[in-house]
């Protein structure tokens, strides 16, 4: 079974709800499912668009479906509003608001239990690699974030690999690189979660990716598709990427 490259796309803080509707509007064609993480004023109006082959998901949820958390949003709430999938533990949310593997653990655990597919980041620091310390980083960072995650999660599973480094400094890893983490993540679950579980999951890779560094990720083995920063929101270099990946220009 050869799975679909996923391009999953993370808007960060950008665009307002009429800025978002015009760009999902003037998107190509899409032919195989693609993802956006809008924020969260933006889910409802992009979902009631119903554009084919888009699904529209969430940044971030609070573990508890509800209650006295001033400011923070659950996961039914964000699954009624038209989302079909969250990022958890974005390295922004780890560096900028202190979330920890236990407390993502709880997100992933909420997502599942609200039919939310997870997309759980990782990814070490520019310090950890310099000190050889990036693959001990990766893997206490998905064990603990996955912890007591039932094998058939996986199906419905995405982890994205996004070294620090790279995320929205233009100096993506190389796809040779990226792969070699990829194998060792996969290798991981393997281990732990079992054969099937490692097929099934898709794992991303993130940071700086361009329509320059994708036709090279494209190609490696156990790298299933990209979660594109900065690249996403210009029309221009949506479009290229969505191009490149249904063959069009290659
Ligand atoms: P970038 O961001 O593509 O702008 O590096 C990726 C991300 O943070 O998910």
């Amino acid at each position: 079974m050869s799975k679909q490259f996923r391009v999953v796309c993370n808007w960060k803080m950008n665009k307002t709800i009429s800025e978002a509707v015009s760009f999902v509007k003037e998107i190509p064609p899409l032919l195989a499912p693609n993802y956006i993480a809008v924020p969260f004023t933006a889910l409802n109006a992009l979902a009631s668009l119903d554009i084919p082959m888009l699904q529209i998901g969430a940044q971030n949820i609070y573990p508890q479906p509800e209650g006295a958390f001033t400011g923070e949003i659950s996961a039914p709430q964000v699954r009624e509003a038209g989302a079909e999938f969250v990022i958890v533990g974005h390295s922004e949310r780890r560096q900028l608001f202190a979330e920890t593997n236990e407390f993502i653990n709880k997100k992933v655990k909420a997502a599942i239990l609200h039919d939310l597919l997870p997309i759980l980041c990782i990814g070490e620091s520019a310090l950890d690699r310099e000190n050889g310390q990036a693959a001990e980083v990766l893997k206490t960072q998905l064990l603990e974030s996955l912890k007591e995650i039932e094998p058939k999660t996986f199906r419905n599973l995405g982890i994205a690999y996004e070294p620090v480094w790279a995320i929205g400094t233009g100096k993506a890893s190389t796809a040779q690189s990226a792969q070699e983490v990829h194998f060792m993540l996969r290798n991981l679950i393997q281990e732990h979660w079992g054969e099937d579980e490692a097929q099934e999951v898709f794992i991303l890779y993130g940071g700086s990716v361009s329509p320059d560094s994708i036709e090279e990720l494209m190609k490696q083995p156990d790298i299933d598709g990209v979660l594109v920063g900065g690249a996403s929101l210009k029309i221009k270099t949506y479009s290229k990427i969505i191009e490149l990946v249904r063959g069009d220009l290659s």
